[in-house]
């Protein structure tokens, strides 16, 4: 078997994220700008490509894969890349899954999960109909619920990953982790980064401190640390009063940078070695040019060298640096 993965700082790299599609029936408007240019769908890789790709990586080590977006469910036939891709479950690979805004889960949910899916991490920053359409900029939040509900009845785990939104979905804090707590599902708080075009003072009266939210988790539920990790960013503790487990991801408060094991590719075929710096490398290229994967391994690996030590997010002193104007959506966070 080939060398794994490993970055200048000995991170082993062992999860692929793939941007599948730049497209998205919302405008989450922490992730989109509300008229989005978006790819001509020539430059697009086909299913195919980004099949042999994938397939490099996990003869390189990777055993962990997600499928992201924009919302990978808007990709045309994007199950048969699923199909595709459970093969190596299993051979090398341990982990198949994605993340979705939900809208188009009643329809895929049972193809999901016979495809070897096992979870799926769900968007939703609230529960309450009108403020869904608002930060989505027109989605409907029944038709995300309803996909929730198909996951589980096609028995996915399901995992919610909520943005904490100052002023926004604050007053939620207690609603939202019942009702995960109700309905069973494991529930993720994330800090808002600054990505795309939002201005500085939009995006500093934005950000809510997971240190905050944490305390006021800390005042109504006994809150105990957990070491276990999912193979992603997350930190988590379980509330002993519900059993359930929360889950912080934390790039201002609390940098986890140093046990990154992840990169990104796109739909382009353009890898990303950080979410938060501008370095890529074009892996179209060596993919078109050659029928021979030691030349689309060679690029990986050259790639995988310049991995840089993390993101350089920061909004101390009412001030955001280390902004990346690359919108989410682009490499699906
Ligand atoms: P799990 O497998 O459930 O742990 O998933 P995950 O948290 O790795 O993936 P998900 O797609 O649910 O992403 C949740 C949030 O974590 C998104 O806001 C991502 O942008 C963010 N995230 C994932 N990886 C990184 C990372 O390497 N750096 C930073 N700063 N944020 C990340
Ligand atoms: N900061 C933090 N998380 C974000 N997401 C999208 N944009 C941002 C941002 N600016 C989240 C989405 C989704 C995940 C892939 O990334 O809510 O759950
Ligand atoms: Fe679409 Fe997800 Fe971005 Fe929202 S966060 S606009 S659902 S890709």
């Amino acid at each position: 078997a080939a060398t794994p993965l490993v970055d200048p700082f000995a991170r082993p790299i062992t999860y692929l994220r793939v941007s599948v599609t730049d497209r998205c029936d919302f405008r989450c408007t922490y992730c989109m700008a509300e008229h989005m240019q978006f790819l001509p769908k020539r430059d697009l890789l086909t299913l195919e490509e980004l099949d042999r790709l994938c397939s490099a990586f996990v003869g390189l080590g990777v055993r962990k894969l997600r499928v992201t977006g924009g919302e990978p469910l808007v990709r045309r036939n994007i199950m048969e890349f699923f199909r595709a891709m459970s093969r190596h479950l299993g051979q090398g690979l341990d982990e198949l899954t994605l993340t979705t805004n939900g809208s188009q889960l009643a329809r895929f949910a049972p193809e999901l999960a016979a495809c070897g899916v096992r979870r799926v991490n769900v968007s939703l920053d609230t529960l309450d109909a009108d403020r869904f359409a608002a930060i989505t900029r027109w989605g409907r939040l029944p038709q995300v619920l309803d996909g929730i509900e198909a996951a589980r009845a096609a028995g996915l785990r399901v995992k919610i990953n909520a943005v904490a939104l100052k002023g926004f979905n604050e007053d939620e804090l207690f609603t939202l982790t019942n009702w995960c707590a109700e309905q069973g599902h494991d529930l993720t708080f994330i800090e808002v980064m600054p990505m795309g075009e939002m201005g500085e003072e939009q995006r500093l009266d934005q950000y809510w401190a997971l240190s905050d939210l944490r305390k006021l988790l800390e005042e109504r539920y006994s809150v105990t640390p957990l070491t276990e990790r999912s193979g992603g960013p997350a930190r988590y503790v379980r509330l002993e009063e519900t059993g359930q487990k929360i889950g912080f991801i934390t790039p201002l408060t609390h940098n986890f940078c140093e046990s990154c094991n992840r990169v990104r590719l796109t739909c382009t075929g353009e890898l990303f070695m950080c979410l938060g710096q501008e370095d890529r490398a074009d892996l179209r290229a060596p993919l078109r040019a050659s029928d021979d994967d030691a030349v689309v391994r060679a690029a990986i690996r050259e790639a995988i060298s310049r991995k840089p030590k993390g993101h350089d997010f920061d909004y101390s002193r009412r001030h955001v640096s280390g902004q990346v104007s690359r919108f989410m959506s682009h490499t699906g966070g």
